[in-house]
């Protein structure tokens, strides 16, 4: 067991929205010693140190780890899991003692590859859409296997591919040139050399967030987000355009599905197939029916999800990742706002393609009923200046989630930045 520090130094690494909200919840902690945040924003830097580190840096980071004695480390994007952060800290003497929130590079092929999830959820009998993968050498065969299915077409590159490489496509002859394009003209570099064919699924989709030691789990509330860029879910997808939680059709018998058909066998699936995993289980789900599927696990948190995930969260969280550390996550109380929280984000005109940056932001200490994650925002001159496309998240509660987006919207009246743009029908679907 791990010393129990009663005050941690604490690491987060990342620089959007999702890392804003986890420093602004460690820092409401009294068990937080020292904050420390790589690259961070202009958010994080009002609330923690920034350091000028990337997350893909490990020795930059080891560095940093040693110099300012952390104690714990969250990761939060899935770079540097799928890298193998977390075993460059255990294999090292010098850093091994030091807790990393996120799993280990064996169990982060969840999200690494989603061959492997796929082989996963078959071989744990968890609900997922019918599949087969190919390679350049089977590329013919990808295009028999089309044939047999009905479109809409789902290709998916097995590796990363920045939440581009889903593809879905409604022609028959699109769907093998792209196909093509993928496996045979690397449409998305290593990420494609193979490809998942998926049979479509129809349904409305929400995520559940798990945390696990490895041993046991707790379950975060549900969130549902908004992933294109246009109102009534249209054009571009994007790394999310705004969010809310509870999902307000996870009723608690399709919850007790959720937890029984898919997150006990996926921890279970965990410790049976020895993949080491403390961190947190993002699943993606679909409502087919009355019944959850599984759409894709990531193996950290939802950005802008964490937005309305962790504001919901009444426990301590500095306590949470200490158990998590310690495998004894099943002690924890997780005690959740019964309101609603929603977040929307406010974007550069051109995101997800081409966008200006260096945009002054006005109007951020005029908000007073939500709270503001910053995102691609940074701090020049005592200036907040755009620095991406995503640009900062507005949060607020509400009893309920109607009542919750209004009052983000009343919030976004009073900021502005050239070319700002944001949706302005998050929740028309509910
Ligand atoms: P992913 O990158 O796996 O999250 O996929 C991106 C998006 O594609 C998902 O959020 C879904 O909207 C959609 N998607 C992925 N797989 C399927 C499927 N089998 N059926 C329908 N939609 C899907
Ligand atoms: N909002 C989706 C994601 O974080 O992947």
């Amino acid at each position: 067991m791990r010393k129990q520090n009663l005050n941690m130094n604490i690491l987060v690494l990342g620089s959007g929205g999702r890392e804003h909200t986890f420093a602004w919840k460690i820092a409401q902690s009294q068990k937080l010693n020292k904050l420390f945040v790589a690259p961070g924003n202009s958010g994080t830097d009002a609330i923690a140190t920034n350091l000028n580190i990337s997350v893909t840096d490990f020795e930059a980071i080891k560095d940093a780890v040693i110099k300012n004695s952390i104690d714990l480390v969250v990761v939060g994007p899935e770079d540097p899991l799928v890298q193998g952060i977390h075993d460059f800290f255990l294999n090292d003497d010098a850093i091994k003692h030091v807790s990393v929130i996120g799993p280990q590079k064996a169990a982060a092929e969840l999200e690494g590859s989603k061959e492997f999830a796929k082989e996963f959820m078959m071989r744990h009998n968890i609900p997922t859409a019918a599949y087969e993968s190919f390679t350049k050498d089977t590329v013919e065969k990808g295009y028999e296997f089309l044939e047999t299915l009905q479109p809409p077409y789902v290709l998916k590159a097995d590796g990363l591919a920045a939440g581009k490489g889903v593809l879905i496509l409604n022609d028959l002859n699109e769907a093998k040139t792209e196909l093509k394009n993928m496996l045979v003209d690397s449409k998305f570099g290593a990420a494609s050399t193979k490809v998942v064919i998926e049979e479509f699924l129809d349904g409305i989709e929400l995520s559940c967030f798990v945390l696990t030691d490895g041993k046991d789990y707790k379950i975060l509330p549900t969130a549902k987000d908004y992933k294109r860029i246009g109102e009534g879910d249209t054009g571009l997808n994007t790394g999310g355009m705004g969010a809310v939680s509870p999902v307000p059709f996870a009723t608690k018998a399709f919850l007790d599905k959720i937890e029984n058909q898919i997150v006990k066998p996926t921890v279970e699936g965990l410790k049976k197939d020895s993949l080491p995993y403390v961190g947190f289980i993002f699943i993606g789900l679909i409502k087919v029916g009355e019944n959850p599927k599984v759409i894709e696990y990531n193996v950290r948190m939802g950005d802008p999800e964490t937005e309305v995930v962790l504001p919901r969260l009444k426990t301590d969280l500095i306590e949470v990742f200490q158990a998590m550390g310690d495998q004894t996550l099943s002690k924890v109380n997780i005690e959740i706002d019964e309101r609603a929280a929603t977040t929307i984000m406010l974007v550069s005109g051109g995101y997800p393609e081409a966008y200006d940056k260096g945009k002054e932001i006005l109007g951020i200490d005029k908000i007073e009923d939500s709270i503001v994650f910053h995102a691609g925002a940074k701090l020049q001159d005592e200036k907040v200046i755009t620095s991406g496309g995503r640009v900062m998240a507005i949060t607020s509660y509400g009893e309920t989630y109607q009542e919750a987006i209004k009052k983000s919207y009343q919030s976004i009246d009073n900021l502005r930045f050239d070319k700002m743009y944001y949706r302005k029908d998050i929740g028309f679907d509910l």
